[in-house]
Formats: structure tokens, C-alpha cells, sequence
């Protein structure tokens, strides 16, 4: 303890040469520790009330929620006009379609009556004679795959309309050997996969259009395979199989003629 006052004087006096003021520097603490902790109270509030505006949390409207905004009431607009979908465009309308560019809606298709009294089609007008993709071995074994599991039963191993159920009972499809079907349009076969044809139903919603391309591929092997004498039609290059060797005379339908194109 110190003497008095006047020595108590005299060492703060040293003090504050040595250290600077000290009864400033001890005067200001308790000022400062309110002004942090004020800080700290400020900041716990702000962050305590939940109320952050991140950038995830920005108000907007979900899809089809309702809003007074617009007339009628709903959040979203309708797309604009002649909107696709990213890698929805089908720009390369011969495959996705199988049809030529501006096919005519209007355009005659011939017919002709088959040995059993049916009139059937034997001009596809708008239909493409080429494929619009390379035939290679990969397509062609894809093709016979996918053949056997969404054709065959009713259109048979070889494809001569024989398949398992048409033998139990179902109505037996035309042979894919006669002359109209061996000079019908590759487009041909892809519009009948994917719409349908008289009583046979369209199965786009289940086959994948590059497979349907490789189905098709198949139905050509299979009908140079029933056929080897005769060339294919697989592009218009090639000489069409009308011209080649005379389809056997056994053949019912050999009269039939493979049609314009
Ligand atoms: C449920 C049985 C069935 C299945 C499965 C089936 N078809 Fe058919 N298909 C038919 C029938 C029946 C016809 C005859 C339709 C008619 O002329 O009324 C036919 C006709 C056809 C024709 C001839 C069209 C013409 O010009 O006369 C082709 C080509 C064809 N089908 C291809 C296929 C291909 C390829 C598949 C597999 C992706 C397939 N079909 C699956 C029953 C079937």
C-alpha cells in the first residue's frame, strides 16, 4: 500500500510517462465493453428474428400457383408461341417422320385388290425411299432385337405374317415378301411402326425412333434374306427390286405392281 497521497500522485505520475495514460485507458474500458456488447446484442437480434433475405429464399411463385397479378389469375404464363423444348426440335423431319420435306396431304395413293379380295395400298407418295440414318451391322442386329420383341408375335420369325398368336387366332398381318411390301418406301415401314396401318395399332409411345429406323433395317434384311436373288430397295440408288429378277411365280401377290413413287 502507499504512504499517501502525495506518493500515490508521484507513481502515477511515472506510470503514465512509463505507459501512457493509464486512468484514460482504464477510465475507457467500460465504455468500449458496453459499445461491443450493444454491437453484439444488435447482431444477435437481427440474426435471431430469422428474417434473412438470402438469394435462395427471394419471394416468387411456384408453377400454377395463383396470383392476383394477372387477369386471370395465374402465377405462370403460357410458353411463347412455337416454344421446344431443349433437343426436342425434330429439325431432321425425314427421321423423325419418314416423310419427305412438304409432303402433299393431298397426294393419291394407289390401290390394288390382293388374291384375298382386299384392297390394299400400293403407292406411298410421300413416304422416304432412303434411310436417313447409315445402315450399319449395329443397327441392323439392334433392329432384329427389337423386331423380335414388339413384331414377331404377330408378323413371325421371317416376317411372312405367321407369328405365334396370328396361329392361335389373331387376324394374320400381310407377308413382308410379297412385291408390294418388298417395294414399298423404307418411310413406309417407319409410318406404319409409329401410326398404325388398318388394323395394326402405331407404337411410337413404345419404341424409340432410332429404333424404329433399326426395325425397319431388319424388315429389309428379312426380306433379302426370303429373297436373295432380288436387289433391295435401301436407297434410291440402288436398282428397285421391280426391275431385277421377276418374283416367283408362286408368289399371289406377284401381280401386284410396286406402284409410282
Ligand atoms: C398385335 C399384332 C401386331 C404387331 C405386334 C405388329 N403388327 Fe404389323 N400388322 C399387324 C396386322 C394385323 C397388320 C395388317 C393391318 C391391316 O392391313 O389392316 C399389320 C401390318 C403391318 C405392315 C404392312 C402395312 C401395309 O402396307 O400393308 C407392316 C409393314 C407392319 N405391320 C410392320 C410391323 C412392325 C415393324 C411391327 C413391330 C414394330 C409390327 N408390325 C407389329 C399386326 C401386328
Amino acid at each position: 500500500m502507499l504512504k499517501n497521497k502525495a506518493e500515490t500522485r508521484r507513481v502515477r505520475e511515472v506510470e503514465t510517462r512509463r505507459f501512457g495514460s493509464l486512468r484514460h485507458r482504464v477510465a475507457a474500458s467500460p465504455r468500449r465493453t458496453m459499445v461491443l456488447v450493444g454491437t453484439f446484442v444488435i447482431a444477435f437480434i437481427a440474426s435471431g428474428c430469422g428474417v434473412r433475405f438470402d438469394m435462395q429464399d427471394q419471394p416468387r411463385y411456384k408453377t400454377y400457383k395463383k396470383s392476383d397479378f394477372f387477369a386471370d389469375g395465374r402465377a405462370s404464363r403460357d410458353m411463347v408461341e412455337g416454344t421446344v423444348a431443349r433437343g426436342l426440335l425434330k429439325e431432321n423431319k425425314a427421321f423423325y417422320t419418314g416423310k419427305i420435306d412438304n409432303p402433299d396431304p393431298n397426294a393419291q395413293a394407289q390401290t390394288t385388290t390382293d388374291a384375298t379380295g382386299n384392297t390394299v395400298v400400293t403407292s406411298f407418295p410421300n413416304a422416304i425411299d432412303e434411310f436417313p440414318i447409315p445402315v450399319t451391322k449395329e443397327l441392323i442386329d439392334r433392329g432384329e432385337e427389337r423386331y423380335k420383341i414388339n413384331c414377331m408375335v404377330c408378323h413371325g420369325p421371317v416376317g411372312a405374317g405367321d407369328g405365334m398368336i396370328v396361329r392361335r387366332g389373331f387376324v394374320r398381318p400381310p407377308s413382308y415378301h410379297d412385291d408390294r411390301l418388298r417395294n414399298a418406301p423404307v418411310g413406309h415401314f417407319f409410318d406404319v411402326i409409329s401410326n398404325g396401318w388398318g388394323r395394326m395399332t402405331g407404337q411410337k409411345a413404345m419404341i424409340p425412333v432410332a429404333d424404329r429406323w433399326a426395325i425397319v433395317a431388319y424388315i429389309r434384311t428379312l426380306q433379302a434374306s426370303q429373297n436373295p436373288e432380288q436387289i433391295m430397295r435401301m436407297n434410291s440408288g440402288t436398282t428397285p427390286a421391280a426391275t431385277s429378277t421377276p418374283a416367283p411365280a408362286a408368289s399371289p401377290a406377284a401381280q401386284t405392281t410396286g406402284g409410282a413413287r
